[in-house]
């Protein structure tokens, strides 16, 4: 029987160990540690009553009873934790999904490749994704299951490991060595300890180890419960002797029959991309424009000498790709030519490429700047850290306003569905009411250049599109429309554009591209999927 004493769990729960020493620890400790949780969950219940009866229980007719709570929660490999792929599939049973239409006759060509295409890139996703650090009931040890970083060919201690502290008192009771076993499953880096336990520990007796220098190592420590606290006070390290830019490893620690898994990522560190903000503070020195222009020189005149009525000094970078360029020849403006007819997004890619301030200001060259053009207030808010704003999109006078983000539907085998827009709720930005975070507006915005450099324009998309252009941007950027600062639109038109302009838009709806570079399979606007209906590509979800 079980005798309360006062500090009371911790005492009453040795009390029953040493009733129970006899039994092998691996089936006792499982036991114990169910006790005592369950003592701790009954927390200010006074344990006589409601304590003694289970332990008495285990002692007198133990054999079966422990068997049942070892099959339990015995851990050696039979413990009743769902594999991580196995996990992820229930975990991805709420995303939107579709079914892919066969595809129309103009995107069979490219639809094979771009699978396969889409299955590699699928792979190599795999590599980058969080593990499910699965975290297991009642576990002897305190770890960190994920966080821990290195650089390649680089040291570090594995952080956050200590005993739990009923186990500490449990430990001189066992009737076996105390042994830990740590091992590197993907085998990209070496586990092993620190030096110092090696000076104090050189000759002891009551300390081993084995598998120095491979993927598993086995501390033995006998009853040395000093040194197994010491050891894992940091002096456990991992040695990355892989390289490798950004994966993950898996480190399974074993300790007295419990396995836990600690992920250790590899990285490789990116040097950051720093553009000078210059000395004066000023404007023209931290933002540049840059926009493509086809044959319209009469709006193009009128888009220069707005910018520099109100922000004179502002650098303007020109992509031109008409048949005739007719270079601007002014001050603090940078004019390229390129090949008649190469297209939009080159020409935003060319003259981004060019772009030497942190921030750009991205228009098309039918805008002009007014008196409301506030360059200011849209630098304030890619300056505000608070809120990570990447690109900040400003009213375009004259032009819808569009609003909301892209709804992507995931087929497993097939890529992607663009589904349209949809409009969530609490789209505000903080501490900005006059913006809404979203994932298409107009091209008028400001972005940091850096940001937008990584996204890029898609060469192969030739001419001006809009939708693409935004797709582009999922996941990579974080933008925003805001009330605060805007541009006037006005339709120039001349018969050279009007002709060029109405050929590509004959030949945009049915231009594979778009869909080739994002792996999609299906897109709801323009682009013609005779005979499907959105509605019914939809896959319900288990939730709905
Ligand atoms: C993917 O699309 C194919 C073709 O429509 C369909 O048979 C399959 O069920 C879809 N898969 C998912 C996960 O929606
Ligand atoms: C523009 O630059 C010129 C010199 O290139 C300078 O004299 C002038 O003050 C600048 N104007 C503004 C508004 O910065
Ligand atoms: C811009 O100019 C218009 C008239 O041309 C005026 O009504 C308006 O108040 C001005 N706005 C600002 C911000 O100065
Ligand atoms: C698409 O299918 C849904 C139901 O599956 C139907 O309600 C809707 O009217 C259809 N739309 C068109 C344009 O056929």
């Amino acid at each position: 029987m079980c005798v309360r004493r006062s500090p009371p769990n911790m005492t009453l729960l040795g009390g029953c160990l040493h009733r129970l020493a006899n039994f092998n620890l691996k089936v006792i400790l499982p036991i114990v540690l169910l006790l005592y949780f369950y003592v701790q969950m009954k927390n200010g219940v006074p344990c006589e009553a409601e304590v003694e009866p289970i332990c008495e229980r285990q002692s007198t007719d133990g054999a079966s009873a422990s068997q049942t709570m070892a099959e339990i929660m015995h851990d050696d490999g039979h413990f009743p934790y769902k594999d991580e792929e196995a996990l992820r599939i229930e975990m991805q049973a709420g995303r939107p999904r579709c079914d892919c239409p066969e595809p129309p006759d103009w995107l069979k060509p490219v639809n094979k490749r771009r699978i396969e295409e889409g299955k590699k890139w699928e792979e190599q996703k795999k590599k980058l994704r969080d593990p499910l650090s699965m975290c297991k009931a009642m576990s002897p040890l305190s770890y960190v299951g994920s966080g821990i970083t290195v650089e390649p060919y680089q040291l570090v201690p594995i952080i956050g490991l200590s005993l739990h502290p009923y186990i500490e008192q449990l430990l001189p009771d066992m009737n076996t060595d105390i042994i830990l076993q740590i091992s590197s499953t993907k085998r990209l880096g070496k586990p092993r300890l620190s030096k110092k336990i090696y000076e104090i520990e050189k000759d002891s007796q009551h300390f081993s180890v084995s598998g120095e220098g491979t993927y598993v190592l086995k501390l033995n420590f006998k009853k040395n419960i000093k040194l197994l606290k010491e050891i894992l006070n940091n002096n456990i390290l991992y040695s990355s002797d892989n390289y490798e830019l950004d994966v993950r490893d898996k480190l399974q620690l074993t300790f007295i029959e419990f396995t836990v898994d600690i992920y250790v990522h590899i990285r490789r560190e990116p040097l950051p991309d720093l553009y000078d903000p210059g000395e004066r503070n000023a404007i023209t020195d931290k933002v540049t424009v840059i926009t493509k222009t086809f044959e319209r020189y009469d709006a193009l005149d009128k888009f220069v000498s707005s910018i520099h009525t109100f922000y004179p000094n502002l650098t303007i970078i020109i992509a031109d790709d008409s048949e005739f360029p007719k270079p601007i020849k002014k001050n603090h403006v940078k004019y390229y030519i390129m090949p008649f007819r190469e297209g939009s997004f080159p020409g935003k890619n060319l003259a981004l490429s060019q772009v030497r301030t942190k921030y750009v200001l991205f228009m098309d060259d039918d805008m002009f700047f007014t008196n409301e053009t506030n360059l200011e207030v849209m630098l304030e808010k890619l300056e505000d850290q608070n809120i990570d704003m990447d690109i900040n999109c400003g009213l375009v006078n004259n032009l819808a306003k569009l609003r909301g983000l892209r709804n992507i539907a995931y087929n497993d085998t097939q890529g992607y569905c663009n589904m349209g827009p949809f409009s969530p709720p609490n789209r505000q930005v903080p501490g900005y009411p006059q913006c809404m975070w979203g994932e298409m507006f107009i091209f008028f915005c400001m972005a940091k250049t850096a940001v937008l450099r990584k996204i890029g324009a898609y060469p192969q998309i030739v001419p001006a599109a809009h939708e693409e252009a935004w797709i582009d941007t999922i996941g990579k950027a974080k933008s925003a429309f805001c009330e605060d600062s805007s541009v006037t639109h006005t339709h120039y038109r001349n018969n050279k554009y009007d002709k060029y302009r109405w050929e590509t838009e004959q030949l945009m709806p049915r231009n594979p591209m778009a869909f080739f570079e994002n792996n999609i399979c299906y897109w709801w606007s323009y682009y013609q999927f005779p005979g499907v209906n959105k509605t019914d590509l939809k896959v319900k979800s288990p939730f709905e």
